[in-house]
């Protein structure tokens, strides 16, 4: 479902990520089950986000006879998680596409102003020339996805898709705004953000309950 008929912003409906993500909810969901459930949607959600993947014809031999045979170029895929939570999603999409190449950026959120502060940046070169799956499984304010879609443009990346499970409607609103020429899938739009800028229903801490701090 396009979201207020923009078509680049994609939310989910496939019953397996709408199941999974009551899981994810749940407090009772222990890190491990937690973790497993965040690699399982994005794995899900990227089977969506990257149905346009370019294929190249290569020549291949079958029992029978030769052929030429579409695949993917996969060292042309970046998938760039943000830090931390968004490497909980990075093996999900390995999994479908085991050569893409990984950058990171590294921000956390003020918890006092709730403003993303940057403490690390690492693209795969040259970036200008792949497409970028930026990864984060939550989109609260939007201040740390319009922040890393930022850094990578100022990096020269030009085509970029951003991947995350839970959003809160400002948050999807501030990201199209900054940035209407990339495309958004989110998992599940929820209701809101609380005092505390936390996604409510949400699922808390995304990193906490990744890593198991707190
Ligand atoms: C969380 C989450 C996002 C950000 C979302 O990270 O993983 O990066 O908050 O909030 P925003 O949309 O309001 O910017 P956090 O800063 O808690 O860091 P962590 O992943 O290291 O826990
Ligand atoms: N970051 C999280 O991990 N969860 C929220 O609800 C908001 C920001």
């Amino acid at each position: 479902m396009f979201y207020k008929d923009n078509k680049n912003v994609e939310i989910m409906e496939h019953p397996l990520i709408k199941h999974k993500i009551s899981r994810l909810r749940d407090s009772e969901t222990g890190t491990y089950e937690f973790r497993s459930l965040i690699e399982e949607i994005a794995m899900l959600e990227a089977y969506e986000a990257l149905r346009d993947l370019p294929l190249v014809d290569i020549e291949v031999e079958t029992p029978i006879e030769k052929c030429m045979t579409p695949t993917i170029d996969g060292k042309k895929l970046a998938i760039v998680p943000i830090l931390r939570a968004g490497l909980g999603m990075v093996n999900g999409i390995h999994a479908l596409v085991p050569s893409a190449k990984v950058g990171h950026i590294g921000l956390y959120r003020d918890p006092e102003t709730h403003l993303p502060h940057e403490y690390y940046c690492k693209l795969p070169d040259p970036i200008d020339q792949r497409l970028i799956v930026l990864l984060d499984p939550m989109l609260a304010t939007g201040g740390s996805a319009v922040e890393a879609v930022n850094f990578i443009k100022q990096h020269g990346g030009k085509h970029i898709k951003f991947m995350c499970i839970i959003a809160a409607p400002e948050g999807l609103e501030n990201l199209m705004n900054a940035h209407p020429d990339i495309e958004i899938y989110v998992g599940n739009l929820d209701r809101g953000l609380n005092d505390n800028a936390y996604i409510m229903p949400g699922l808390g801490d995304a990193g906490d309950r990744i890593f198991g701090t707190k």
